[in-house]
């Protein structure tokens, strides 16, 4: 499958600010086929029925749109799905396969690089625009039509000269990725055929993820630590990765590499990752809130100027896992650090 990245996507807040290192780490571990991820059952098993139906009608599968909290793996789905249908795909005795092309929202800020993104696409080509949310109504706009009807207007020349060109696309899919599927414009989202939410991981799923990389990195590890691992990954796929990649430095220069529950603990106890998976960042922000608004409901803005957090950081990032163990919650009033977060932290 050829992948191609095509537009910046600096300042993104899944993948795009990813270093280099950190992309290509990802890369080697990523799932190539639905068979080979882990989890997010009910998703697969809706997702190989539209992608059987497609492929049987000889069509490209309808537009996706994948939303959830960061790191449970959309892009990694959005390439699992552009593989599936290029698989066994072949044009008049060719053997042509669809590429997978990678956008982002704030990468595309103009509908002109929207259409040079689209022109370039051939039939039954995947692509993909992670933070959906981020493109600016007037880009949202133009994806409509090419969503809908494979054509796009776009306008040429200046003032009184100006004239709008009808431009025909090749049958494409487009999937899309958000953290917040309520900050997509409702016409946008009804455009999508197949809507998903990724959900958190079960631990032994998390386990099941850090057993295939350790293979796949050739890592010697014991059962026990890689449970360990498991329960301080925030159940989610990203992290668990990131988490195995600094106990395996550690081994390596402490153990010969190999990682026991023993090595893990004492690495994990270095990261000052805590027995929840909770790192500094997210204690701090529970005892910011504890400190000022004990259990008192506190604005996300104000808890932002606080911090000095971004408030889409810390409801995109800090947030969602919070929530998922209980620790935070969501009141009309704001948000509410439960008693179980403040036992926690002691
Ligand atoms: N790596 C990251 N996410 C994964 C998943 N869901 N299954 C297998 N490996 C993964």
């Amino acid at each position: 499958m050829a992948v191609e990245r095509i537009v910046d996507a600096r300042g993104s807040s899944d993948d795009g600010d990813m270093p280099d290192e950190q992309q290509k780490f990802e890369n080697t571990l990523r799932p190539q086929r639905l068979s080979e991820y882990i989890g997010q059952e009910s998703l697969k098993t809706s997702l190989q029925l539209a992608i059987d139906a497609a492929k049987q009608r000889n069509e490209p599968i309808d537009h996706v749109l994948l939303f959830g909290p960061p790191g449970l793996g959309k892009t990694t789905l959005a390439g699992v799905i552009a593989n599936e249908m290029a698989a066994n795909t072949k044009k008049k005795g060719e053997e042509q396969k669809p590429n997978f092309k990678v956008a982002s929202g704030p990468g595309i800020s103009r509908p002109g690089d929207l259409a040079s993104v689209l022109t370039s696409l051939q039939d039954g080509d995947v692509l993909f625009i992670d933070e959906i949310h981020r493109l600016s109504r007037q880009v949202e706009e133009t994806l409509y039509s090419a969503m809908e009807d494979y054509v796009i207007d776009i306008m040429i020349g200046k003032g009184p000269a100006v004239r709008s060109v009808r431009l025909s696309l090749p049958r494409f899919t487009l999937i899309g990725a958000t953290t917040r599927a309520g900050a997509l414009a409702n016409p946008l989202r009804d455009r999508f055929g197949l809507v998903y939410r990724l959900e958190y991981y079960s631990e032994p799923h998390i386990k099941e993820i850090i057993t295939r990389s350790s293979r796949i990195l050739d890592l010697t590890i014991t059962d026990e630590a890689a449970t360990m691992l498991s329960s301080r990954a925030r159940l989610t796929p990203r992290i668990a990765n990131r988490l195995l990649k600094r106990v395996r430095d550690y081994a390596e220069l402490n153990n010969n590499g190999k990682i026991d529950v023993a090595i893990a603990e004492q690495s994990l106890e270095l990261l000052q990752i805590d027995r929840l998976g909770l790192d500094i960042a997210d204690r701090s922000l529970l005892r910011t809130i504890l400190d000022h608004y004990g259990e008192r409901p506190v604005g996300i803005k104000t808890l932002a100027a606080l911090t000095g957090d971004e408030a889409s950081t810390i409801e995109d990032y800090y947030e969602p896992y919070l929530m998922q163990i209980g620790f935070l919650e969501r009141t009309p009033r704001g948000r509410v650090v439960t008693g179980r977060a403040k036992k926690h932290l002691g």
